[in-house]
């Protein structure tokens, strides 16, 4: 077990700026991540939960470019985009800020004057392909031209799309540049910047080894990078781009830099700490550097990082390299989780090729709940995993709809219409309400024990037995029955069952926000606080206590429906 932390800093990987997200990218990152950030705070402790847009780099000039506007104006669109289909997604970043920054720009630029002290940046002579006519050097995507091996004649300088072959951009034949398809291109000589990687492999090897808690997910990847093949390489950190954060050294100019930026896979993950400042200058918070700084009092802040599998290299061994190599005291993560991929439907979710369904798509047709339920109950951990719509109807109707939703209507209508909108009077608890009351106590232990763990998993199936094991007291107690004969003991079970409707939305609210919400204010009580105590807990609503039965929780998903939308995604995004 990991030692109980009270400040939990929580960062999801940033997404890229270009486009809206898709639910495969959702449950690796940002989805678990808000899962952990709820349960803590639930907990009560103290949580900074950061994200932002990653806005550098061709991928953000490209899209710019297909959308005919100026980059900036097209990453503060989309940046307003993504964040609010986050928010309505219920994702409670504390921040979710923007890799543009001004903050970032100068703690990047911060960062490569300390790792140039530290005699870890190197300068190099590199011949590159310029172009006369647009005025600049090209990146490798942005020359076009005949591919040498198969004759294709729109191969990209980096690979040819129709053999596949990987190519540099001097390979090709009759080469022209895609800016403005100009072919007066030549080599011409360039400074780079590179960080040397290779002089931190033994720290960073070390330090990943010590890591025996981490998933395996994350650790082999790590490992293999570390070991194999040519290990540790040192790395281009800058780019001929003209978006992006200008090179410097610290507030100096850089000479032989002018015109370039850093490499985006540089400036991304600075924007976590850079986000910190940006909460406070938006007036959420007074005092970043507490998070983020271990001489300012982030030493006993524990810091977890949510990631799918492609980003574990750059969090397990470039971001660190930069922080290490820094030797300035910046807070290290503590905890890297990471996922495979969720595939959509028998192939894989595609952002070119608009395959499956995305987030904005989402929300058009079911509320927030319904995905996050049923991604996380089957957040790809252990393998790669997959959706279908017909495990996506039949897991929701039988988990919220059968199961939760059931249990809180029919007792609360039970209630109703027996008693009044009041927890009744009279009766005690037996044998059964005490052996559930156990039960439960043990289930809520291990359910709390598997949240800090972030078995996300395993976690959704325990809050699922949590659930049935009201419904099963509920369907074995009877108390419309008893209601007959003993109306007493009818209340007693009734007054237990309507107890669990608290413990049931504190436990869930991670999951399912909106639910949990309004399970509470159905009861009329504001926060139940984590159930510590589960006898305790489930006394929460003396007899007297006057409720209203909530709405409908959850609508089933009728057959209908799933065609419906099965057909509606199956083919490109309009
Ligand atoms: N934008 C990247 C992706 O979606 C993730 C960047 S994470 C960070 O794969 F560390 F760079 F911030
Ligand atoms: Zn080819």
């Amino acid at each position: 077990m990991t030692k109980p932390a009270t400040r939990h800093l929580i960062t999801s990987a940033i997404p890229y700026i270009n486009g809206i997200k898709h639910l495969g990218n959702l449950v690796g990152s940002q989805l678990p991540a808000d899962l952990y950030a709820r349960y803590q705070r639930g907990r009560g402790n103290e949580v900074l939960f950061l994200c932002a847009t990653d806005e550098h780099g061709t991928p953000a000039e490209l899209a710019a470019a297909k959308a005919g506007k100026p980059v900036a104006e097209y990453c503060a669109e989309m940046y307003a985009v993504q964040a609010d289909i986050a928010e309505r997604f219920g994702l409670s970043f504390d921040h979710f800020g923007r890799s543009s920054s001004e903050q970032n720009k100068s703690l990047t630029q911060h960062f490569a004057g300390a790792l140039a002290d530290q005699g870890l940046i190197e300068e190099v002579e590199q011949s590159q392909i310029y172009s006369e006519t647009d005025g600049r050097f090209l990146p490798d995507r942005y020359v076009e031209g005949t591919c040498p091996n198969c004759g294709f004649e729109d191969a990209r300088g980096d690979q040819c799309d129709n053999c596949t072959k990987q190519l540099d951009p001097e390979d090709l034949i009759n080469p022209r540049s895609t800016v403005s398809g100009a072919t007066d291109l030549e080599m011409r000589a360039t400074k780079h910047l590179m960080l040397r990687q290779s002089a931190m492999k033994d720290r960073l090897s070390d330090w990943i080894s010590s890591k025996s808690d981490w998933p395996v997910l994350t650790t082999s990847i790590a490992k293999k990078w570390l070991h194999d093949g040519d290990g540790l390489q040192d790395r281009g950190i800058t780019r001929d781009l003209s978006w992006g954060v200008p090179v410097k050294r610290g507030d100096a100019d850089w000479p032989g830099m002018e015109g370039k930026v850093f490499y985006v896979w540089f400036d991304a993950p600075i924007e976590y700490i850079a986000c910190g400042a940006e909460w406070v200058d938006a007036g959420k918070g007074t005092d970043w550097e507490r998070w983020w700084r271990t001489d300012k009092g982030a030493d006993d802040v524990r810091y977890t990082q949510f990631m799918g599998k492609d980003n574990v290299p750059f969090h397990t061994l470039s971001f660190p390299a930069t922080i290490m190599g820094s030797a300035e005291p910046w807070k290290l993560v503590d905890y890297i989780k990471s996922f495979n991929y969720l595939n959509y439907d028998g192939g894989q979710f595609s952002t070119s090729r608009g395959r499956g369904v995305f987030m904005d798509q989402a929300l058009e047709i079911l509320p927030a709940d319904y995905w996050r339920w049923w991604l996380l109950s089957h957040a790809p951990e252990t393998s790669d995993a997959e959706f279908t719509w017909e495990a996506f109807q039949t897991d929701v109707n039988k988990d919220l709809a059968d199961v939760l939703g059931n249990f809180v209507s029919r007792i609360t209508k039970f209630c109703r219409s027996k008693f009044t909108e009041a927890v009744p009077t009279g009766g005690e608890y037996g044998e059964p309400e005490h052996a559930l009351i156990a039960d439960l106590t043990t289930r809520v232990a291990r359910y709390a024990e598997l949240m800090d763990a972030m078995e996300v998993r395993k976690s959704a199936a325990e809050l699922r037995a949590i659930w049935a094991a009201g419904n099963e007291y509920l369907q074995a107690q009877a108390p419309w029955s008893t209601f007959k004969t003993d109306p007493d003991q009818a209340a007693a079970q009734t007054r237990l069952a309507l107890n669990l409707i608290p413990l049931y939305a504190t436990l869930a609210a991670p999951f399912i926000p909106d639910a949990a919400a309004k399970m509470l204010a159905g009861m009329k009580i504001e926060d139940a606080g984590w159930p510590d105590d589960v006898p305790a807990a489930v006394s929460q609503l003396p007899a007297g206590h006057v409720f209203e039965v909530p709405e409908v929780l959850f609508a089933k998903i009728t057959d209908e429906q799933r065609e419906e939308w099965a057909e509606r995604f199956a083919g490109k995004r309009d």
